[in-house]
């Protein structure tokens, strides 16, 4: 069974891998939404597959989130390695989020875990138009900003739309809004319907769809069931490269979509 197993894993990374067009997909065997063990696994695989891709002197960006946080915490430097030269800054503004799920927290978390350096972003993660505009004339935030467009890699997660609403606690009038227009996904600060079109976006500093759009490794790390929609979703709107995710998101990508 434990070689079926492994078998049915890969199977389910190469389809999904050929359905979207993904350079890879790794697959950890379970569901996160029941397992916290598996969440971890994923955090394990989430950090292995950063490693695979980064070099030292490269810039990454992270979002916030719990998955990205327990990627962080599975971050350990092989031995011959060194990234002293490398940089993480978070994607984008996060304050808002509890602090262990901070986009800045984790950055802060990866680089020491890795002896690499890192910038923060302290602004919130939800702006009005006035406090937008007055930030952007700041020169630490303009510094900030140019090191983050210069992102080489990107890690992210991937969140349901209307559990990001509520964990964000959106206005009751946006929160309508979102659901009206069919967002069934939420990455980046951007919220996504079920083609992966974005139907709204936060008022937020940080990456750009522009940036993303141009961002040489978007790597995404989400599971469970319940995501598997979003993770559809987002993978969708096609700028994903690598997606790092469980047997419980996979099983329901692959018998749905
Ligand atoms: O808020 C940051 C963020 O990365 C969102 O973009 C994403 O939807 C969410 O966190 C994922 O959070 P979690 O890993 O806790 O489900």
């Amino acid at each position: 069974p434990i070689a079926n197993n492994l078998f049915g894993l890969s199977q389910l990374e190469d389809q999904i891998r050929q359905a979207y067009g993904l350079k890879k997909v790794v697959v950890v065997p379970g569901d996160s939404d029941t397992s916290p063990l598996v969440k971890q696994e994923l955090g394990r695989a989430g950090a292995k597959a950063l490693l695979s891709v980064m070099d030292d002197e490269d810039v990454v960006a992270v979002t916030g989130g719990t998955t990205i946080a327990d990627v962080a915490e599975q971050l350990t430097l092989p031995a011959n390695g060194s990234l002293k030269g490398g940089w993480f800054v978070p994607a984008r503004g996060g304050l808002g989020e509890s602090m262990e799920m901070q986009a800045n927290t984790i950055a802060s978390t990866m680089a020491r875990k890795v002896g690499a350096q890192y910038r923060l972003l302290h602004v919130p993660d939800l702006l009005s138009n006035h406090a937008y505009n007055s930030l952007l004339e700041d020169t630490n935030i303009q510094d900030i900003l140019s090191l983050i467009r210069k992102s080489r890699i990107i890690i992210h997660g991937i969140g349901n739309a209307i559990v990001m609403a509520r964990r964000r606690k959106l206005d009751p009038e946006t929160f309508a809004q979102i659901s009206s227009e069919g967002a069934v996904a939420e990455s980046f600060g951007y919220y996504f319907n079920e083609d992966g079109v974005v139907v709204h976006r936060m008022l937020t500093l940080g990456l750009r769809l522009e940036d993303i759009r141009r961002t040489e490794t978007v790597l995404g790390v989400a599971g469970g069931k319940s995501k598997a929609t979003a993770i559809h979703a987002v993978l969708r709107f096609g700028q994903e490269d690598i997606l790092v995710t469980d047997e419980g998101a996979a099983a329901e990508i692959v018998s749905h979509y």
